[in-house]
């Protein structure tokens, strides 16, 4: 961070807001011993003086309000710990100066003292290149400032060949989280030159300006991305892609069962077929039990687990969920055909024998569709003496469907990642082309809703087989049978033992 002149003196020191109100000579002089002031800390340094000490002459040679008031060691060192002012040193009188009028302070003028700062302006989890002429920038930032400022942000890009002249672009900015945040919101920068900033593939370096609002021109800038001479690929960002199929999913926390872990795992490598990656955020749910089970999907390619285990710093909505999969879809936006976006307590299902590839070339126009759901209990299994349940898979024994239908349940979705700039958790808002909500023939999800933080047996209540078409009322709901993904079951342990041995 480089001290800007206007910054220091406003940004969250104990001497904060006061800079405007400055004489003109105390400004002029700070200009004059600017030159010093690298010296006179050099030599404070030196000296091995407390950091506090070097801030003193300041204090008392520039008439600030609350100059008046001493500040005791504590509230002094508190209050510098994290912004830039300039340090002056009183070790050295280094510019013998005639006094400078200082009026009486006025009793009434109250002053306004801040100490440290509880929400950063920006804070970046990625950045990436997403086209020829295009990046994103992921983060938080705090959400006040947000809601009730207008930060803004500004793109360069800084050539690695000296002879190409520096570009400039405005970017734009979107807060996906639909209102959720809490003391973090979530941004998506958009930065988009007239023409590709790297054509002569000499790498350089993508900075970004975020400015604290529109009325000042305070900014920090910093660099957001970093591209390796001869990196840029021109056919990284255009059909064909690597994988057809990629899902993100969303933080991982608390418990979670190795078992459902294990089976989902198992049926969605099958479901999506061979050309297809998982990318999961653990977010401190993936203990060593469910780290074991993924170990061999991770081995085979298949699959990526990120440790995103320090958004615990930054208090947004739901482990930070909305970031998570901002950041998913922009580092994987040109790595497959459709990014996938539900949870790991949800199974996709194709009705009526349909294959995935079928049902994707029929929604090929449009850039997004929801995906309805069938909500199944997560604890009611068929009574059968003769069975060994504790062996069966979680989908295989909790076969009862809530059969209500006619309210609105919570939808998943699938995106074609390149066409969209921003996403949400049930959709995305931020796409250009067509959205189909018309899904619930071609493709669905079963819903085990919190089956996958039940350590141990999930079956805590067993009921007899229903009647064909008949309905089963458990705590006022009622259920119907429903075996489709139990009879998957056979065909995904075989491919499971196939694709990673046996476990
Ligand atoms: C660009 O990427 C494609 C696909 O990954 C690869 O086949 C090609 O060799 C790359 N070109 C260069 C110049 O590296
Ligand atoms: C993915 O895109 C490629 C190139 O556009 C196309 O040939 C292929 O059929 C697509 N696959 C799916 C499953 O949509
Ligand atoms: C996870 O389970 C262990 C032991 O069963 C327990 O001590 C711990 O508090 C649990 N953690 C969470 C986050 O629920
Ligand atoms: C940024 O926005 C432009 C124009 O809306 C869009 O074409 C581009 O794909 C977006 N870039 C990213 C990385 O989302």
């Amino acid at each position: 961070m480089k001290p800007e002149p206007r910054k220091d003196g406003v940004s969250g020191g104990g001497n904060g807001g006061a800079f405007p109100h400055l004489p003109l000579a105390c400004f002029d002089m700070k200009v004059f011993i600017a030159p010093l002031i690298g010296l006179a800390l050099l030599i404070a340094m030196w000296q091995l003086q407390p950091y506090e000490s070097l801030f003193c002459s300041r204090l008392s040679s520039c008439p600030l309000p609350n100059s008046a008031s001493p500040l005791s060691k504590s509230e002094l060192s508190s209050s510098l710990s994290p912004s830039p002012v300039s340090p002056v040193s009183n070790s050295t009188p280094a510019t013998p100066k005639s006094p400078v009028f200082v009026p009486p302070p006025d009793p009434n003028k109250r002053a306004f003292r801040a100490y440290g700062s509880a929400a950063a302006l920006f804070v970046q989890m990625g950045a990436y290149r997403g086209g020829p002429a295009t990046f994103a920038v992921v983060g938080l930032a705090s959400k006040p400032t947000h809601v009730f400022g207008t930060p803004w942000f500004k793109c360069e890009w800084v050539s690695n060949n000296p002879s190409v002249t520096t570009v400039r672009a405005k970017a734009y900015k979107m807060l996906p989280d639909w209102g959720y945040g809490r003391v973090y919101t979530v941004v998506v920068v958009n930065c988009t030159f007239p023409s590709n900033p790297n054509a002569d593939n000499a790498g350089g370096k993508l900075l970004l300006h975020a400015y604290y609002s529109a009325t000042s021109r305070r900014y920090e800038k910093f660099v957001a991305l970093e591209e390796a001479p001869g990196s840029y690929n021109h056919s990284h960002y255009q059909p064909p892609f690597q994988y057809e199929y990629l899902y993100c999913g969303s933080p991982l926390y608390g418990n979670l069962s190795a078992s459902r872990m294990r089976e989902w795992m198992a049926y969605h490598a099958y479901f999506f077929g061979p050309n297809s990656h998982f990318v999961f955020h653990d977010a401190g749910g993936a203990g060593p039990e469910v780290k074991a089970v993924l170990e061999p999907w991770v081995k085979a390619g298949r699959l990526t687990v990120q440790d995103i285990r320090a958004q615990a710093e930054y208090d947004g909505y739901y482990y930070n969920q909305f970031l998570v999969v901002n950041d998913c879809l922009h580092r994987y936006r040109h790595a497959a055909n459709w990014t996938f976006f539900f949870d790991v307590d949800e199974y996709l299902y194709l009705p009526e024998g349909r294959t995935l590839a079928s049902v994707l070339d029929k929604l090929s126009q449009y850039t997004q569709f929801t995906i309805v759901q069938n909500p199944m209990s997560s604890k009611l299994c068929v009574l059968d003496l003769n069975k060994d349940y504790s062996k069966e898979w979680g989908f295989e024994k909790l076969v009862f469907r809530n059969s209500i239908t006619r309210v609105r349940r919570d939808r998943k979705y699938a995106i074609q990642a390149r066409n969209a700039f921003a996403t949400g958790v049930h959709m995305s808002e931020n796409v250009i082309g067509k959205t189909t909500h018309n899904t619930k023939d071609m493709i669905r999800y079963y819903h085990y809703h919190s089956s996958i933080n039940v350590l141990g047996e999930p079956c805590h209540e067993f009921m007899p087989m229903p009647a064909k078409g008949k309905v089963t009322w458990f705590e006022k709901i009622p259920y119907v049978y429903d075996d489709n993904m139990k009879r998957m079951a056979e065909v995904v342990k075989q491919f499971e033992k196939e694709a990673i041995g046996s476990i």
